[in-house]
């Protein structure tokens, strides 16, 4: 799998549909079909699209959010390039109450929804207007299921106002299809509009240009209007519906939150212009306009989601030192790596997150020196490490970078390997060729798949084109087919270590020896070093030093959700009693799957202790999550 190979009949499609190869077929006026699409690498297992015959290009919204009926209520106009004998087009469908589909005039069209299947949903096959050339428009009039798994309708105790309900929309991986009837496959770029009609006193905001910011007054509340013109694949299509207050913080930078946290968020986020700055200088320009921050109320199941112009955000962030920003950095970075080139499968998702988990420690270099950057990139190779003992070990098949999602749910295969083995990855070819090569690599890369999709073999074929350009000695000390096909981590992995470290596991190794609790350092010490002292104690300690540490740090009461995580961890796994009311809380008043599943996972591995505590909690606390934890979580508390 080392080139991009067409099949006959892929490279006999894509003739077909590419006006320009075949000059009979001229008058064929939809854009050439994107070449990536083409390759056999490029199939999408997780969509029901068979783009080469029929694909999406383009998505008109015009939906109301009904927060009584807790559905999207309206239409999705599709505009569609086809193929000169395409009689059908197939779309992705999840829960949805299809009521009409018709032509631009309005004529009926004839549809089918397809078996469903629990992960994928179900197909949604309409048959194209007859006539119209190979450019063809489809109208459908539809409502989205109140259980949709994109949507979470936030009652008013759920928001920081506890006064107005809230709406928010999360569609990675494959979970737009549960409101948008269209193409929902990574590699089918679309442009979008969108008209969403609000209660009267909520925002709408969304992944686009904002054309009417105030909204205009319409029956039953006040609509927004949106425009995305670069093509996007459909999972970055995100809307929020809330009591929502805006603060610019830079030149083209801003943040929306709730009003009555919109200081403490906005302080926090005062770097973020600095931040775009930044990146540009690295990468080059950034190329959506824009650059907005949304902070979500709690139940937000990601630390964020790098929505085109708007980042969503979890306000687990907010920790009031601007310790955590790193998240913005990473979210930004997704500009470039998963918005500009995103992965064109979800087989390819270390292409997005690998890539962004490399850029987003560049960024915080460039912005806070080496120091931080060391300590937050040597964070991960423990994630790394913790990540491959969880896939099985060295030889586990999802500890490669190219997953095998056959049958799966393609949230199986989101884990750390794509995040920090793929950023190792890329420090490892930067290590070879030296930075400055690797950067005019990198920032080409960008500019030449721009607007476009990747796979795992079109990367490979760009990177042998394009920088390694036949040095066999180059090619041998990277190892790249090691790299991205096969598992485990490869000998010549570049390893980044903090100089701060080691002292901080001293002083560790010397508390869990019986030492007092380092007080002093622990004042002084940034949040990496503070989640690192904890997390390299053992995991068996006494209650009484749980009880000092507890004392001495104030862990139970942190405010900063990445040490209080930590610390719930450890006190979990010590069935320590005393921090079982701040595990309560954390995981009542947050819903970020990234520290609830792993806690409540510890729980049910304490046995007769754990286990009751687990499930009372998880009875009451599982209205308040995103489907997305709650999904998890589900498989973990039985
Ligand atoms: N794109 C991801 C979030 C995501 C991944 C959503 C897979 C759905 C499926 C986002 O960029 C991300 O990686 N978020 C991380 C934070 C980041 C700092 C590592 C998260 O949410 O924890
Ligand atoms: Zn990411």
């Amino acid at each position: 799998m080392t080139s991009i190979k067409t099949t006959t009949r892929a490279a006999l499609l894509a003739l077909l549909l590419c006006g320009v190869a075949a000059p009979a077929l001229a008058q064929a006026t939809q854009p050439p079909i994107p070449a990536i699409l083409a390759t056999p690498e490029a199939r999408d297992i997780h969509s029901y699209a068979q783009p080469l015959t029929a694909r999406v290009t383009h998505v008109d919204l015009d939906l109301t959010a009904d927060f009584a009926g807790q559905k999207m209520t309206g239409t999705a106009a599709l505009d569609i390039a086809a193929a000169p004998d395409a009689k059908e087009v197939v779309l992705d469908s999840k829960g949805l109450v299809i009521k009409a589909i018709t032509d631009d005039k309005g004529v009926a069209l004839p549809w089918t929804v397809g078996k469903a299947d629990p992960i994928l949903g179900a197909p949604l096959t309409v048959q194209l207007p007859k006539g119209a050339g190979a450019a063809k428009r489809i109208v459908i009039t539809y409502d989205s299921a109140p259980d949709g798994a994109a949507l979470q309708w936030l009652t008013p105790s759920q928001t920081a106002g506890k006064a107005k309900p809230y709406l928010f929309s999360q569609g990675q991986a494959i979970l737009n299809r549960s409101w948008i009837p269209t193409q929902d496959s990574p590699g089918i770029r679309q442009t979008w509009t969108a008209r969403i009609v609000a209660p009267e006193g909520l925002k709408a905001v969304m992944s686009a240009e904002a054309l009417t910011p105030d909204g205009e007054p319409v029956a039953g509340g006040r609509a927004y209007r949106f425009k995305m013109d670069k093509p996007v694949a459909s999972y970055l299509i995100a809307l929020a519906v809330g009591d929502l207050a805006f603060t610019p913080l830079g030149q083209r930078t801003g943040v929306y939150t709730e009003p009555s946290v919109m200081k403490k968020t906005a302080n926090e986020l005062v770097d973020v212009e600095k931040m775009v700055e930044a990146a540009e200088s690295l990468y080059g320009p950034y190329a959506w306009g824009r650059y907005d921050l949304l902070v979500l109320p709690p139940s937000f199941p990601f630390g964020g989601m790098e929505n085109p112009r708007l980042t969503f955000a979890t306000p687990t962030i907010i920790a009031g030192d601007r310790s955590l920003v790193s998240l913005v950095a990473h979210e930004l970075a997704h500009s470039w790596s998963g918005n500009l080139v995103n992965n064109a499968t979800w087989a390819d998702f270390w292409l997005n997150e690998g890539f962004t988990v490399y850029f987003e420690n560049r960024i915080m270099e460039k912005l806070y020196g080496p120091a931080r950057a060391n300590m937050l990139a040597d964070l991960g190779w423990t994630e790394m490490q913790e990540a491959i003992k969880t896939a099985g070990g060295p030889t586990g098949a999802d500890t490669r970078l190219h997953l095998d999602l056959a049958g799966r749910d393609p949230d199986d295969g989101m884990t750390e390997i794509a995040y920090e083995k793929g950023a190792t990855f890329l420090r490892t070819i930067e290590k070879a060729v030296g930075r400055e090569r690797w950067d005019a690599y990198l920032k080409a890369y960008f500019a030449r798949h721009a607007f476009q999709s990747q796979t795992t073999a079109g990367f490979v074929a760009d990177l042998r084109a394009n920088l390694i350009k036949g040095d066999a000695k180059l090619e041998a000390e990277i190892g790249i087919d090691k790299w991205v096909y096969e598992p485990g981590l490869p000998d010549n992995a570049v390893r980044i270590q903090s100089a701060a470290f080691p002292a901080v596991d001293a002083l560790a190794a010397a508390y869990a020896k019986g030492g007092a609790a380092p007080a002093a350092p622990w004042k002084g010490w940034s949040t990496p070093e503070r989640t690192r002292f904890i997390a390299s104690l053992p995991r068996e300690l006494s209650t009484e030093r749980l009880a000092a540490l507890d004392k001495a740090f104030g862990l139970s009461a942190q405010g900063n959700s990445e040490i209080r995580f930590a610390w719930l961890e450890l006190a979990v796994a010590n069935r320590y009693q005393p921090a079982v009311p701040s595990l309560e809380a954390f995981l009542t008043d947050q819903g970020r799957r990234k520290f609830v599943a792993p806690l409540f996972k510890a729980l049910m591995a304490q046995g007769d202790w754990g286990q009751p505590i687990a499930k009372a909690l998880y009875a009451k606390t599982r209205p308040l999550y995103h489907a997305v934890t709650r999904q998890t979580v589900d498989g973990i508390v039985k």
